[in-house]
């Protein structure tokens, strides 16, 4: 079995995250932030070191800006629905996942304002054309770091200074790139950042983050927790009502702390390495097309591709059953994003290594690649 579909989720997760969460399920089962006790002040500390992880893996000065959410699909919405208003405008890209597509089609129909800039031929924003679509009541700026069907990596410092030089918020999904790349929020200007913890950063699935630069204020969407009604709340309390998923949490931070360990770059050194040899491999095949940059150095680790005559559902299914190889086929929940590569509506089929392959399970892959394009 050869797994690369580490774009939707990674796999395997180092053993400190197994580790991590089974210790706080049998030795520290308090409820965090609720009871006074030891063990809930022990559930306490399993999410604090968790934020403080995070804050140092974003480059965040204050974890307490930092909330856990479920995933980055409910960090987007809170980030999106939580600040937009009725009158307001939104810039983002013609090839946003549906968590943000769908977030502001629904805005959109109470009254705020949509426009979607296109990529250039290989999935890249111009910083020109971001800044001509801002106008006098452009809230924001929303759009991913790397697309999941594109894997361009965005030129995110350039486009961070064209917010502030027009004083809109910039808000950056980060699902395919944290923990993958190194990422600052100050240096890239980043206001509102929303993550997952199941793909780079090897938590299990069921937690995210959103974080919030100093000054930028949100309406939760789930209301609860602690206090009377009408009692205000302070981040990062204000966005985490409700008990929180302390296990989960605890092997999120646990596989943040590996990742600080054994060091972002050399986790994109060796994923850059994969993609290239898929790249080099699919270049020297026939009938092979790719989305998105053909230069590994500019991409996330994730290459969505066809075979001329094939339909990308059948591709995955004959890599499945004839070579024990997992990938992701379809519209990959990013339908926009297909529309803009022309790949719409049977999407492509997309391969997405992670820090546990290995170059010999890229040639495996290579290996029955050529296998299903010949026949
Ligand atoms: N959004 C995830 C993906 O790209 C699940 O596969």
């Amino acid at each position: 079995m050869i797994y690369l579909d580490n774009a939707a989720t990674s796999f395997p997760k180092p053993a400190i995250v197994h580790d991590r969460i089974s210790e706080v399920l049998s030795t520290i089962g308090g409820n965090p932030g609720r009871s006074s006790h030891t063990m809930a002040i022990e559930a306490a500390r399993v999410i604090f070191n968790a934020r403080e992880s995070v804050a140092s893996l974003i480059g965040a000065s204050d974890s307490g800006r930092i909330a856990f959410t479920k995933n980055a699909t409910e960090a987007i919405n809170t980030g999106l629905k939580g600040i937009l208003k009725p009158g307001d405008h939104v810039v983002t890209s013609a090839f946003e996942h549906n968590s943000v597509v769908k977030s502001l089609a629904r805005l959109a129909s109470g009254g705020v304002e949509v426009t979607k800039v296109s990529p250039d031929k290989e999935g890249f924003l111009r910083p020109r054309d971001i800044e001509a679509a801002i106008k006098k009541n452009t809230k924001m700026v929303c759009i991913s770091h790397a697309s999941n069907v594109f894997g361009a990596i965005q030129h995110l410092s350039d486009i961070g200074k064209v917010c502030r030089s027009k004083n809109a918020m910039f808000m950056v999904d980060g699902a395919q790139t944290i923990g993958a790349m190194p990422f600052d929020v100050t240096a890239f200007g980043v206001d509102i950042l929303a993550a997952t913890g199941h793909k780079a950063l090897f938590g299990p699935q069921g937690t995210g983050f959103l974080y919030l630069a100093e000054g930028i204020d949100v309406v939760p969407l789930v209301d609860g927790g602690t206090g009377e009604a009408g009692s205000p709340l302070e981040m990062p309390e204000l966005l985490e009502a409700g008990t929180m998923n302390t296990p989960g949490i605890g092997g999120l931070g646990a596989g943040v702390r590996f990742l600080l360990d054994e060091r972002v770059e050399k986790i994109r050194e060796k994923e850059e390495g994969l993609i290239d040899a898929v790249l080099k491999g699919f270049a020297s095949m026939k009938g092979i097309s790719i989305i998105g940059p053909a230069d590994a150095s500019r991409r996330a680790a994730l290459v969505s591709f066809n075979i001329d005559g094939k339909k990308p559902g059948e591709v995955g299914l004959r890599l499945d059953d004839e070579a024990g190889i997992m990938i992701r086929c379809g519209t990959h929940c990013a339908p926009d994003a297909h529309r803009c590569s022309g790949t719409f509506p049977d999407g492509a089929a997309r391969v997405s290594p992670g820090y546990f392959n290995t170059a010999q399970d890229i040639e495996e892959f290579l290996k029955a690649v050529r296998a299903v394009a010949k026949g």
